[in-house]
């Protein structure tokens, strides 16, 4: 198929062209390289030896979309465009809301106008707030607890994509909700280059290997859990990768929605203990206050992606922790290039 994909030079974008490439699929990337770079996309063709149609374009311009529907005639789109970080959502909610949601909206116009309804929607375990029950499956009730806008605008537009396909049964949606992505392309040629100090695990603990930082700060530990330390559900970006591309070829009518995890629950520090294996030493880590808004746990069951897309994750933690610090060694200053370039 002829895809489009919203903010494909980005991490996960980055990774998802990188399968679909790879498998026969054609790619064309929007992105506003707001948090990302060209060099990645430029990566991926290295890696796949194909090449990617790149449009430097801010999702909410619907007139510059509408002109690459009219050039590119795209047959499917997956929409990953999007800011991320949770800390700044709190702080900027109305960049958020505009930001999220107004691209979002300018997509699905655009796909409406051209005919184009098979569309495939990064959404977040971050939908499900305070876990009812663990593992989450799809059925847990989504919208309670959750604690920042970043989560709500992936609320809000699943909301609007299930109203949406409620509205036109010739919609062919699904949402797919990832839970903590991690790793990177095992070539070490792509992977995930965080604009300042990263919030997330797994990338501050690859700075901390890489000498960036002296030591990693564990969040909390005396929340109930096994050994104390928050516990995630990581999975690899390549198996989140494929799992894009099996939801593609798994479109029907309808919304469909899917957790994209491993339903292996993993602690903070098993996450600091598989990066020590990988980078061949200790890493320093002191204990600090639990991070505000934080869960103790959260995890998946995966089974409802394994029985009707016929995808399951297959990388284990030991791999992710050696392909991002693959990554990271050879590319100790990300991209190297400013963000929009
Ligand atoms: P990322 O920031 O690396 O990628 C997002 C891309 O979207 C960037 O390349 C950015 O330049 C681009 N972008 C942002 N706003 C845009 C706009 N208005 N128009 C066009 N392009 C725009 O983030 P990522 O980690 O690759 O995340 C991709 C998607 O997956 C996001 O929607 C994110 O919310 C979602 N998600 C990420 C995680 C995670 O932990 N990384 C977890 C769950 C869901
Ligand atoms: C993981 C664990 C921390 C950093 C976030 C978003 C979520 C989703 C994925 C987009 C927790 C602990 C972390 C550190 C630590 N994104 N930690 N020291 O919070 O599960 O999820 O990213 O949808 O919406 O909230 O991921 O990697 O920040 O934290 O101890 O320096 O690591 O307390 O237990 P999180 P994370």
């Amino acid at each position: 198929m002829r895809i489009l994909l919203t903010g494909g030079a980005g991490y996960i974008g980055s990774h998802v062209a990188l399968d679909l490439c790879s498998t026969g699929h054609e790619v064309i990337i929007v992105d506003n390289l707001s948090n990302s770079s060209r060099t990645a996309i430029e990566r991926v063709e290295e890696i796949t030896g194909k090449t990617i149609d790149f449009h430097q374009l801010d999702c909410r311009d619907t007139v510059g979309l509408r002109h690459v529907f009219h050039q590119r005639a795209p047959e499917g789109v997956i929409h990953l465009a999007g800011l991320k970080s949770v800390g700044e959502s709190v702080a900027q909610p109305l960049t958020y809301y505009d930001t999220n949601i107004n691209a979002a909206l300018s997509v699905i116009e655009v796909m409406d106008e051209f005919d184009v309804r098979k569309l495939i929607f990064s959404s977040s375990a971050t939908v499900y707030g305070d876990p009812e029950f663990l593992p989450l499956t799809e059925q847990a009730r989504t919208g309670v607890g959750i604690s920042n806008p970043y989560g709500w605008t992936k609320f809000f537009i699943e909301q609007i994509l299930m109203d949406l396909a409620a509205s036109n049964n010739l919609w062919e949606i699904s949402l797919l909700r990832y839970f903590n992505p991690v790793g990177a392309h095992e070539s070490g040629l792509i992977g995930e280059d965080p604009t300042g100090i990263p919030n997330n695990l797994m990338p501050f603990v690859a700075q901390v290997a890489a000498g960036r930082h002296d030591q990693i700060k564990v969040f909390g530990d005396d929340y109930d859990t096994p050994d104390g330390t928050g516990v995630r559900d990581y999975i690899h970006v390549m198996d989140l990768g494929a799992a894009h591309r099996a939801a593609l070829e798994h479109l029907r009518p309808g919304v469909d929605i899917y957790n994209v995890g491993t339903g292996t629950p993993v602690s903070v520090l098993e996450i600091i203990s598989g990066f020590e294996q990988a980078c061949g030493r200790a890493l320093p880590y002191t204990i600090k206050e639990r991070r505000a808004g934080d869960l103790a746990s959260t995890y998946c069951c995966p089974d409802k992606a394994e029985s009707e897309l016929n995808w399951k994750a297959h990388r284990t933690i030991a791999e992710a922790c050696q392909d991002s610090w693959r990554w990271q060694s050879m590319n100790p200053d990300g991209y190297g290039t400013p963000q929009g370039n």
